[in-house]
């Protein structure tokens, strides 16, 4: 997977455009220097991100077990985040430093918070598949602020392979999207995701021991 997307158009687009992935508010430059005198908690929470991924393809899966294209789709994505995890806690460990605790995740809960919680179904599911796409996205642009700007180069290059995957399963949860709910009600809502995403990120604080 990592091998597939590193000469994609994925990357190429991604590394050419100085917002990624349509984030409209990039990364504080500040972060990428406190991530990298935060390591232990960097890879920790890190870890966790990767946790909170597959479990959630999981659920998804488990909701959604009528759509087969959804189900065919993250079934691998399950496998895929889980092996990230599994290389973090191998990083960590490699490193002599323990796994922590999971930490409160902020940043993930004010974009639940966005979700739709009532009214039409299939909102409520388009809400879910672009929180993973967000989530995705706001990672692919800190594992790629991290390859560049960490000084260790093997993390560097250790990062670079998780942006390039990330940005593929961005693009495969707005696929997903738009396949279950058609083109345009996803580029509507997806604009609006981005600029509620943009507000999240302005009013947080800019703290290295945090992936987001
Ligand atoms: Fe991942
Ligand atoms: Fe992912």
């Amino acid at each position: 997977m990592f091998k597939d997307l590193l000469n994609s158009d994925i990357c190429k687009t991604m590394t050419s455009t100085k917002n990624i992935l349509g984030l409209q508010l990039p990364t504080d430059p500040r972060w990428v220097d406190l991530a990298g005198i935060s390591i232990e908690e960097i890879l920790t929470d890190h870890a966790f991100c990767e946790q909170k991924a597959a479990t959630t393809c999981i659920s998804l899966i488990q909701k959604y077990a009528d759509r087969t294209r959804l189900v065919a789709e993250l079934a691998p994505v399950v496998t895929e985040e889980w092996g990230h995890f599994r290389m973090v806690l191998a990083e960590l460990t490699k490193r002599g430093l323990k796994l922590g605790k999971q930490r409160k995740d902020e940043y993930v809960n004010q974009l639940i918070a966005f979700q739709r919680k009532g009214g039409d179904f299939e909102d409520r599911f388009l809400d879910q598949l672009l929180t993973m796409a967000m989530i995705e996205a706001r990672s692919c642009e800190r594992f790629k602020r991290l390859s560049e700007g960490l000084k260790d180069e093997y993390l560097k290059n250790f990062y670079r392979r998780f942006m390039e995957s990330e940005a593929g399963h961005y693009h495969l949860f707005i696929g997903l999207a738009e396949t279950f709910l058609g083109k345009e009600k996803v580029r509507q809502r997806w604009a609006e995701w981005l600029k509620y995403e943009a507000g999240v990120i302005s009013k947080m604080d800019v703290r290295g021991d945090r992936i987001h």
